[in-house]
Order: structure tokens, then sequence, then C-alpha cells
């Protein structure tokens, strides 16, 4: 099989779900649940077609939440100027553990958040990841469009306990926070081009079929951007040992996904809507983020981070990202 006929069959096994499940038995070494932790079963879509109790005018709308959620790209240039779909790192719909399930959002917040200081409501948390990891700006908040998402999010929490901070598979980090002293560029450079490669492409633009987007770019101006949860190394990791390659996820050893995930992160995206200017002191200014992240440091020679670039999205910094006090 030629490159090109190896591409096409890789794309065709990925839309077939049977195939997807088959694969999906190698098993990924996930941490056990801790005692006294809150194990969710997010209930699907089929469960919310079957739930007679739901009002059909609430379920047209968690509906419409759940379409925008699998596929982000009907909205390309008006809230998302990459290449992302939420589902594309909210692995299984946005309910897998260890793969940022995202119904923790809604029990937990309104909460006092760290990354921008200020108590924030379920509509900023799904803002955010719309300002960062899509690279865009968020629908209004209590649009439509904004109300659709929210009620996704809350199907996905039925019958989680509201404010239980003991939450077992929340986010990404299945390998821990703390990056291997001995990790190294060179060794994930060699895991990119064996294992990721052919799918996300050896620049890591991704790949699109019919202006469609087939494979997801890694870096580059189609993907997250440097304030993005992704560009931590320890959240890349994870993910990527978890879910990636697509097929057959938990066939790189720890080693492998530490390198592969510091090599992917080493490579420019678009400008952190928090930048000032200079990506150093931007780093500093929100180092509680960026120690985890290798943005305004330097990498062959270059600071990265240091630009104007906010790839295909015609500004910096959206109004969502406002700051908010009750003084
Ligand atoms: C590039 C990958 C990526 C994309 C695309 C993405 N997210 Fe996220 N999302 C993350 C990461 C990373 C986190 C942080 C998880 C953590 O706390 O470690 C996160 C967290 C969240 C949370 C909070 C979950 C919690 O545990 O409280 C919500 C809600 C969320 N995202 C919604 C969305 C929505 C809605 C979209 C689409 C508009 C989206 N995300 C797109 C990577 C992504
Ligand atoms: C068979 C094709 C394929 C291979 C091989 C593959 N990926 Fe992916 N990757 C995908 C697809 C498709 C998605 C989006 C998942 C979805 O939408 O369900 C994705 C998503 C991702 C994401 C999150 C979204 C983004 O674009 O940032 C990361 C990070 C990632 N892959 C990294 C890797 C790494 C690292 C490897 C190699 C170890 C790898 N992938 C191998 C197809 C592949």
């Amino acid at each position: 099989m030629n490159r090109k006929h190896l591409m096409l069959a890789v794309a065709a096994a990925m839309m077939s779900q049977s195939v997807l499940a088959a694969d999906a038995k190698v098993p990924v070494n996930l941490p056990e649940y801790k005692e006294g932790q809150y194990v969710h079963q997010a209930p699907t879509i089929d469960d919310l077609m079957a739930d007679e109790s739901v009002n059909p005018e609430l379920r047209k709308v968690i509906l419409k939440g759940y379409d925008m959620f699998m596929n982000t790209q009907q909205f390309r240039g008006e809230y998302v100027f990459n290449d992302m779909n939420c589902k594309t790192c909210h692995m299984g719909e946005g309910r897998m553990n260890w793969s940022g399930p995202v119904w923790p959002a809604v029990t937990t917040l309104p909460d006092y958040r760290g990354k921008n200081k200020h108590v924030n409501s379920l509509e900023e948390r799904i803002a955010g990841c719309f300002a960062y990891s899509m690279n865009g700006t968020p629908p209004a908040y209590g649009s439509d469009d904004m109300l659709a998402m929210v009620a996704y999010h809350q199907w996905v929490a039925k019958g989680a306990p509201v404010y239980e901070k003991k939450l077992g598979g929340r986010g990404f980090s299945h390998l821990g926070k703390t990056i291997p002293e001995d990790i190294s560029y060179e060794k994930g450079q060699a895991v990119y081009e064996a294992n990721c490669a052919i799918c996300h492409g050896n620049d890591g633009a991704g790949q699109k079929k019919d202006g469609k987007v087939v494979f997801p770019p890694l870096w580059g101006d189609g993907a997250y951007n440097w304030g993005a949860g992704m560009t931590r190394i320890f959240t890349a990791a994870s993910f990527i040992q978890n879910n990636m390659p697509l097929s057959k996820p938990g066939s790189l050893s720890d080693a492998d996904a530490w390198n592969v995930a510091w090599y992917v992160n080493s490579q420019e995206r678009p400008q952190d809507p928090r930048y000032t200017g200079d990506a150093k002191e931007t780093r500093e200014k929100f180092i509680d983020f960026h120690k985890h992240s290798r943005y305004g440091t330097e990498v062959n020679g270059a600071v990265l981070g240091q630009h104007d670039n906010t790839g295909d999205k015609p500004f910096l910094k959206p109004d969502s990202l406002k700051p908010r006090t009750f003084e």
C-alpha cells in the first residue's frame, strides 16, 4: 500500500465504530480510583432519547448543544478560528474519565479558578475553552447557543452530586504532573515520526479532505493556542497515552508519551490571548499555568510564543476574558 492508500484505509477504519471499539481494548494503565471518590456514569444521547421525563423542548436544546460539542466547526469564523471541535480533546462525547469529562464543571461551579483568579460560572468555563482550545471567542453569555452548550453539559452531569470535589477520573492527568527529568525532544520527535505523523502530518498541521478536518493539527495556525490547557506537558502526555495513536490507545510507554508531548508542545502555535507583548513576561505573569508549558522559554534558539501571530483569528483577546471583581 502506498502512503495515500494507507491514509485512506486508516481514515476508513477510524470512521467505523466497530473497528474503533475492537481496537480500543488495548488497556491504558489508569490509576485506581481513590477511596471515597465519586465515579460518575454520564448518561448518553440514547439515554436522553429514552427518557420520557425530559420535556421535548429541553431535549431539543440538549441535542443542539450536543451537535455544537461534536461539530463545533459549523461555527468556524464565528466562535472557532482553528480546526478543533470540542470532542477533539474531550473524547467519548465529553463523558470519558481521564479524558477531560466535562460534567464536573457543572457540579463544581460557580467556584474560584486560579487560571483567571475570580469566581467562574459554567458559561465562563465553556467560554475559556472557546478562547484558548478553540482559538476563538464564545457564544454570548445568555444567548441561545450558550444555553444549548450549557444544557448538554448539564445533561451529562445528570445524577452527580453538587459541590463534591473528590471526583474520580477528572481532567487529563493520570500520569501525574511531574515532568520526568530525562525528558527528550529528540526521543519525542522519533516517537512522533513513527506513530503520529501519518495522521497529524510531519508539519503537525493535520489533514483535511474536501475542506473538512479529518485529522486535527497539533501545532501551527490550526491548533490550540498558547493559553490552552493542552499546552501543559502533563496534560498532553496523559491525553496522548490515554487516546493516541487513535485506535491504539495505551500503546505508548509512559516515557514515550511524555517525550512526544514535550516535542509537540515545543512547536509554535497561535498566541496566548493573555499576551502582554513579551512571551517571557507573559510566562512569568501566568507562571502557575505556564510552569507546565514551554511557552516563553528558549527552544532550538528561539523563544516560544514571541510573535504576534493569532492564527486565523483576527484579534488577540476575546471580550469574555475580561477580569471580574465584586468590590
Ligand atoms: C485542544 C483540546 C481541547 C479542546 C478542543 C476543548 N477543550 Fe475543554 N478542556 C481542555 C483541557 C486541557 C481542559 C482542562 C482539564 C484540566 O483541568 O486538566 C479542559 C476543560 C474543560 C472543561 C472543564 C472540565 C472540568 O473538569 O471542570 C469544560 C466544561 C470544557 N473543557 C468544555 C469544552 C468545550 C465546550 C469545548 C468546545 C467549545 C472544549 N472544551 C474544547 C482541552 C480542550
Ligand atoms: C489514526 C490517525 C491518528 C494517529 C496515528 C494519531 N492521531 Fe492524534 N488524533 C487523531 C484524531 C482523529 C483526533 C481527534 C479525535 C476525535 O475527534 O475523536 C486526534 C486528536 C489528537 C490530539 C488532541 C487534539 C489536537 O489536535 O490537538 C492530540 C494532542 C493528538 N491527537 C496527538 C497525537 C499523538 C502525539 C500521536 C502519536 C503518538 C497521535 N495523535 C496519533 C488521529 C490520530
